[in-house]
């Protein structure tokens, strides 16, 4: 299977040399985890090879991302400039009465029916982006909020593995952010988790009284990978993982 390096030097050494080329991979987090700058990481170091990426900017607009991101001289706005990055801002598609009245939704349909409309929306437009502007890299960033959406477990559940079909059927390697809500070792298996071909773990908890951060691949569907908790850090080159030292 042919890998894709995901920017990070540790990272990739933990997946036998990268991510697995085509597939649709789940990056799992707690709030400032590091996933947003992941994400943007594993585009950038594309971009600057000549495989365009995609960002599709769920909770947060791109051009706060962007700001948020500056520190770490990754000329994000030159890479867009040139192309080889494009944002796609989705935050609209968070709220029932925004996406309504901005007409992105049927008008009249129900509660319940309303997600569904929201979710093939979004896949019908990446899907249209790819296409158009050839890209190779995608990155959703988090797909929480929409499936909260979602009151019946059920119609999560189909949402869900609707939109990781739809994005392996595109045949770029992509990433997607989902947000942790509880301590990761009491957490329960998210659905995502169970349907993605691979998912990261990026924990963070206290230990002695300072913070420790974390990352695990729990599973990579078709390659062999290092599964052992390994620490990694945010340094001005991004996320930073050491790949032969224990946490504990
Ligand atoms: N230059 C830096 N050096 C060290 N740590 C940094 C630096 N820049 C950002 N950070 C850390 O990165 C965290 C934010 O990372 P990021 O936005 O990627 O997290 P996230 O997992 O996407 O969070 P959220 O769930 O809120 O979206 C901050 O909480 C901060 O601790
Ligand atoms: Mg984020």
């Amino acid at each position: 299977m042919q890998l894709i390096q995901t920017g990070s030097k540790g990272l990739d050494e933990l997946l036998g040399g990268g991510l697995p080329k085509g597939k649709c991979v789940l990056v799992v987090g707690s709030p400032g985890a590091g996933k947003t700058i992941l994400l943007m990481q594993f585009l950038k170091s594309g971009a600057v090879v000549d495989e365009r990426g995609l960002y599709v900017a769920m909770d947060e607009a791109p051009e706060h991302v962007k700001a948020n991101l500056s520190p770490f001289n990754w000329n994000l706005e030159k890479l867009e400039a040139e192309g080889r990055l494009l944002f796609l801002d989705a935050t609209m598609l968070r709220g029932t009465g925004a996406s309504r009245s901005s007409g992105l939704l049927l008008s009249g349909e129900g509660i319940e029916a309303e997600p569904r409309m929201t979710v093939r929306f979004l896949i019908d437009t990446i899907r249209r982006i790819v296409k158009e502007e050839d890209i190779q890299r995608i990155a959703v960033d988090p797909i929480t909020s929409i499936m909260l959406r979602y009151i019946d477990p059920y119609k999560r559940r189909r949402a869900m593995l609707m939109f990781f079909d739809s994005l392996l059927g595109l045949g770029c390697t992509s990433l997607v952010s989902t947000e942790l809500r509880t301590s990761m070792l009491r957490r329960a298996f998210q659905v995502e988790e169970f349907l993605s071909q691979g998912v990261i773990l990026m924990h963070t908890f206290i230990h002695a009284g300072s913070l420790v951060r974390a990352v695990q691949i729990e599973k990579m569907r078709g390659i062999p990978h290092d599964a052992q908790l390994r620490p990694y850090q945010i340094t001005s080159n991004g996320i930073e993982v050491y790949p032969k030292d224990r946490v504990f």
